[in-house]
This record gives structure tokens, C-alpha cells and sequence, in this order.
């Protein structure tokens, strides 16, 4: 195959600073953002990615001519792949696997909810049975989410609070993911490192993000909607800047210990974890669109709705001490400074005339 003489006559997936990574959604968000990340410190990155439709291919692409760039090497393929995935761990001595491939977005999973269980859950589980198989064991580092909260009402949402009252198909998968880790764990030995991201933007972010399109909207002058709560309170999230989400997972994947292998082998208990990795700040919608306002200098068309039946949950808040605690965790990027970032990128990414323009003509292509 085509990535084979590539990886093989490639120094791209042989570990350099210690690791060798197997990044699926690489050409995703955030596992663009990851895998520049890990290439520039040192380690041996190789991407999967299945660039499907769900948004549009052009902006993984992108990402892809980015990552190439910096020889990085994207497969084509797609988690249910058995044989593919198999081949990969042949020709690669992976220590680690940063998984981030999912069908990713709430309120999607009403149109399309297979898409959710081949990904998230059938996706998941053929990675962890290739890799429980694999001798040595990759660590695996695997996101998960915050809508595992799902109708919570503890505020901030620590790892050990309930996660029984999912209020989507996508945060069920997202659960389903994490349960399935424990018996992959159990038996298997495998280690296994979730991380519960909370609503991450940035540059290069992903155009089905409340974000995103209502940059979009407002630019051209559509309206957009505020959700509010059926008691018409504010609908807030704990927005993540990328650059934050990027060193979590870099520290996850830092101290994620050998899996024990399987069997009479086993010499103790194997590693599973699961963080939050949020900002510690909720921030109402209506917030961020006035953030946005400013950014732009235009003027939204708001229209603030009850927010409808459609998965999305009231608030999300994360409590990030275990994070901190086991490998230094600590945001550093409030909603402003990280908006600003986004749009300069934005503006520039979709070649936007504006007095912003002129501001961005040095723009670092990987910020
Ligand atoms: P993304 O959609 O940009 O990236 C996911 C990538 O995985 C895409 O490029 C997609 O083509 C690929 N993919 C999907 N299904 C695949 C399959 N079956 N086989 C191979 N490739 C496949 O999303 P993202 O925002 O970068 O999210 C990354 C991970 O983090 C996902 O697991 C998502 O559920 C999770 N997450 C994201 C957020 C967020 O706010 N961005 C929050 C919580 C959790
Ligand atoms: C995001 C991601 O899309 C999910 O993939 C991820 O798993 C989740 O974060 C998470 O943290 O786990 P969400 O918070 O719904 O999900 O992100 P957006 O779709 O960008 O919505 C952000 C906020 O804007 C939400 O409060 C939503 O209710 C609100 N919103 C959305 C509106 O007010 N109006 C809209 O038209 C759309």
C-alpha cells in the first residue's frame, strides 16, 4: 500500500525522543493540533484518519498539507479497519495510541445516530482488540468527553460524579467508550487514559461548532440562536482553548505507564484513568457571541430561543485538580484571547477582506 513505502522509507513513525504515536483523527482538530505538537518535541507521530463528510473535507485536508509539511503521514483509513490497524502495529512499533478518531457533535447524533455507534463504540473497540493482541502493548490515551455528565447537577463536575443520565446518543457513546475501556483494562491489561474534554475551540477548529458558524453567520449577516434553558436561564460551557487541550494530552500520554499484558503474564494492576480537561470557567453563549461582536466589529442577529430538545445539557464546569495533581494540568487561556486567536486565523484561513487583514498577514501558519 501507498502509506507502507511512505512510513517505510520515512524516518515519520520511528520513535525519536522516546515515543512513537499512533494518532487516529489526525486530521481531525484536535489531533492536528496533537500530532504538530509531538512531532515538534521529538516523538514519532504516524496519523489515521477516514476523512469523512461530517464536516467539510476541504479543512482536513488542510490539515493533512499542514502535517505533511512536517512530515507527518496520514493513513487513510477508517478504526473498523481490522486488517488495516493490524498492518499498522506490524510495520510500527507504537508505544502509544493518542485516540481521537470519533463521530464528534451533540446534536447530529438525532440525524444520524449509527454514524455514532460504528465510530465511538464499534470504531473503539476493533483499535482495542488489535492492540490488546499487540506484544509489547501501546498505552492508549483516548478522549472522551464532558457530555458524559450529561444532566448533572454538580457544579463543577468532578471525575468521580455520576455519568448515568446521558442526555444524547453521542454522550452515550462517549460513556459506552469509557466502560468499554474498563474491561479492555480488566482483562487485557491494557493501560487506558480517558480525557473528558470540555467544548475545545482554536484555530483550525471544526465548522459544526457553535463557534465557527456563528463567526460565519454573523460575517454575513445571518442571524443566529442563543439557546436558553427551558427555566430561561443562560446555557454556558466551559470553552477550552486548543493550546491547553494540546499539553493535556501531551502530559496524559507523559505519564501513561506500560500495560501489564494479559493473562499468567500480568504482573500487577494495569493503569486506567479518566480526566477532566476543561477551563474552570463556564461562560454563557451569550457571552461568547458578544466576544465575537467585538472581534469582528459587526453587529450579531440574535435571536435567544428555548433551548430545544435536541441533547445539548444546560452547563458544563470542570474541576481539573486530578489533572494538575497527576500531570500538571493548568489552562492558562480565557475565552477572549483564545476567540481572538480563532478569528484571527479565521479571517485569514477563508481569505476574508477586513481591517483584520492587515493584522494577520504574519500569521504563523501552525498557531
Ligand atoms: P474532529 O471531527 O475534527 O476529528 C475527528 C477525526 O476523526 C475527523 O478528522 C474524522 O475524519 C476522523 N474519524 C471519524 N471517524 C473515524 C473512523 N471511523 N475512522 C477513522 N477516522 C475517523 O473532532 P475533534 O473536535 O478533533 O475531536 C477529537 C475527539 O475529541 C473526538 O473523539 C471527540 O468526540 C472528542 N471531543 C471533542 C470535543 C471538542 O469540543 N472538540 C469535546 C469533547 C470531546
Ligand atoms: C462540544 C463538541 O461539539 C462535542 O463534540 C463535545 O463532545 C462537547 O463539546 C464536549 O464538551 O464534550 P457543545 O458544547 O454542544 O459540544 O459545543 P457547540 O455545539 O459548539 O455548542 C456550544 C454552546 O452553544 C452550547 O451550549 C450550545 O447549546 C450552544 N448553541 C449551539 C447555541 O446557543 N446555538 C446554536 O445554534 C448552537
Amino acid at each position: 500500500a501507498a502509506w507502507e513505502k511512505q512510513v517505510r522509507h520515512s524516518s515519520t513513525p520511528r520513535r525519536v525522543n522516546g515515543f512513537s504515536v499512533l494518532v487516529t483523527g489526525a486530521a481531525g482538530f484536535i489531533g492536528s493540533h496533537c500530532s504538530l505538537a509531538l512531532k515538534k518535541r521529538g516523538d514519532g507521530v504516524l496519523g489515521l484518519d477516514n476523512f469523512n463528510d461530517y464536516y467539510d473535507p476541504t479543512l482536513k485536508r488542510a490539515r493533512q498539507n499542514l502535517l505533511s509539511k512536517h512530515q507527518i503521514f496520514i493513513v487513510e483509513g477508517d478504526l473498523n479497519d481490522g486488517p488495516l490497524l493490524t498492518k499498522l502495529f506490524d510495520v510500527v512499533p507504537f508505544t502509544h495510541v493518542l485516540h481521537l478518531a470519533a463521530q464528534a457533535g451533540v446534536r447530529y447524533a438525532m440525524q444520524n445516530p449509527q454514524s455514532y455507534v460504528k465510530s465511538n463504540i464499534a470504531g473503539f473497540v476493533n483499535l482495542l482488540e488489535v492492540a490488546k493482541a499487540v506484544n509489547p502493548q501501546p498505552a492508549i490515551v483516548w478522549a472522551s468527553s464532558s457530555s458524559v455528565y450529561g444532566l448533572n447537577t454538580e457544579n463543577p463536575f468532578s471525575e468521580r460524579d455520576r455519568t448515568d443520565r446521558p442526555a444524547s446518543l453521542y454522550a452515550a457513546t462517549k460513556k459506552a467508550g469509557e466502560e468499554i475501556a474498563h474491561t479492555y483494562n480488566h482483562i487485557y491489561g491494557l493501560s487506558l487514559t480517558g480525557l473528558r474534554f470540555f467544548t475545545v475551540y482554536g484555530p483550525w477548529g471544526r465548522p459544526d461548532m457553535a463557534y465557527f458558524f456563528f463567526t460565519k453567520d454573523i460575517l454575513q449577516g445571518k442571524p443566529i440562536d442563543i439557546y436558553r434553558t427551558q427555566d430561561q436561564k443562560a446555557v454556558a460551557r466551559d470553552f477550552t482553548y486548543i493550546d491547553d487541550v494540546v499539553k493535556g494530552c501531551l502530559g496524559a500520554l507523559d505519564t501513561a505507564e506500560k500495560s501489564t499484558g494479559s493473562g499468567g503474564k500480568k504482573k500487577g494492576p494495569a493503569q486506567l484513568r479518566v480526566y477532566n480537561l476543561g477551563n474552570t470557567s463556564p461562560v454563557p453563549v451569550g457571552r461568547l457571541v458578544s466576544i465575537l461582536e467585538g472581534l469582528l466589529n459587526t453587529k450579531a442577529k440574535k435571536h435567544v430561543i428555548t433551548l430545544p430538545r435536541n441533547g445539548d445539557v444546560p452547563y458544563t464546569h470542570a474541576n481539573v485538580t486530578l489533572a494538575y495533581k497527576d500531570f500538571g494540568y493548568k489552562p492558562t487561556t480565557d475565552l477572549a484571547s483564545g476567540l481572538r486567536k480563532f478569528v484571527k486565523w479565521y479571517v485569514n484561513y477563508f481569505g476574508i477582506e477586513s481591517k483584520h487583514s492587515k493584522e494577520t498577514q504574519h500569521f504563523d501558519e501552525s498557531s
